[in-house]
C-alpha cells in the first residue's frame, strides 16, 4: 500500500490554511486535528473549516477527531469532504456501527488508540476498519515528546493484521520526526503524521521527502 506522510495542519498557521496546504503540497495526505475542549483540553476547528479546507486543497484530507460522541459527528465530516475520518475508541459508543456508517459514506474508517488503551480488545473489529491509529502522544497538543512505551502496541497491532490477512492502513500521530519515524516504519507503521517537524522545517516539502526516505529505508512492510 505504499508510505504515506500526513502533515499535521495543527502546526500550520491557521490564518493561512489553504497557502500551508500549498507548502505540503508533495504529501499524501493532509491531516486535520478537530478537538472540542472535551475529549481533549484543547479546542481547534470543525466541520465549516474542513470544509472549505478540502475545496482549497486536492489533497485527501485525514481527519483526526478527538472529540466527545463521535457516533453523532463524524459521519459529518465525510459529507465536509475528508477521505478518511479517525474517531477515537475511547469516545465511541458504537464502534462497529460508526465504522460501517462512514464507510457506507464513502470514507476510510480509522479507529484511534490513546497511549494507555491497548488493542487487543479490539482485534475482532479490524475487518471493520480501514485505518488503526496508534498515539505516540497524549492527544491533545502538537511538540510534544514521542512515547516509546508506544512502539511494542505499533508491533503487536501490525501482527494482528497480518493475522487476519488484512489490508489495513496503520497510522502513528505525535512527535514524529526524522529521529522517531524509523523506530516506526520498522514495528510495522505506514502512515505517518508530522505536525511540527514539517511545518517548523524550512522547507516543509522537503521535510516530506526526508520522512518519506527514512520510513521507506526502515520499513518492515
Ligand atoms: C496531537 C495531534 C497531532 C499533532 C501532532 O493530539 O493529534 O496530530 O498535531 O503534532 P506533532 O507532530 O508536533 O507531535
Ligand atoms: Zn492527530
Amino acid at each position: 500500500m505504499g508510505i504515506q506522510i500526513s502533515p499535521s495542519m495543527l502546526a500550520s498557521d491557521f490564518a493561512n490554511l489553504a497557502a500551508e496546504a500549498e507548502r505540503v503540497s508533495n504529501s499524501d495526505w493532509l491531516h486535520v486535528d478537530v478537538m472540542d475542549n472535551h475529549f481533549v483540553p484543547n479546542l481547534t476547528l470543525g466541520m465549516p473549516v474542513v470544509e472549505a479546507l478540502a475545496k482549497a486543497t486536492a489533497t485527501p484530507l485525514d481527519c483526526h477527531l478527538m472529540i466527545e460522541d463521535p457516533d453523532r459527528w463524524a459521519p459529518g465530516y465525510v459529507e465536509a469532504g475528508a477521505s478518511s475520518v479517525t474517531f477515537h475508541v475511547e469516545a465511541a459508543t458504537a464502534p462497529v456501527r460508526l465504522a460501517r456508517e462512514l464507510r457506507a459514506k464513502g470514507a476510510k474508517a480509522g479507529m484511534g488508540l490513546r497511549p494507555a488503551t491497548p488493542i487487543e480488545p479490539y482485534e475482532d473489529l479490524l475487518p471493520e476498519l480501514d485505518m488503526l491509529l496508534v498515539m505516540t502522544v497524549e492527544p491533545g497538543f502538537g511538540g510534544q515528546s514521542f512515547l516509546d512505551l508506544c512502539v511494542p502496541k505499533i508491533r503487536r497491532t501490525r501482527q494482528l493484521i497480518d493475522k487476519h490477512g488484512l489490508e489495513m492502513w496503520l497510522q502513528v500521530d505525535g512527535g514524529v520526526s526524522l529521529e522517531t519515524i524509523e523506530r516506526c516504519a520498522e514495528a510495522g507503521a505506514d502512515v505517518f503524521v508530522a505536525g511540527s517537524a514539517v511545518f517548523r522545517a524550512d522547507d516543509p516539502n522537503q521535510m516530506v521527502e526526508h520522512l518519506r526516505a527514512a520510513a521507506e529505508k526502515a520499513s518492515c512492510l
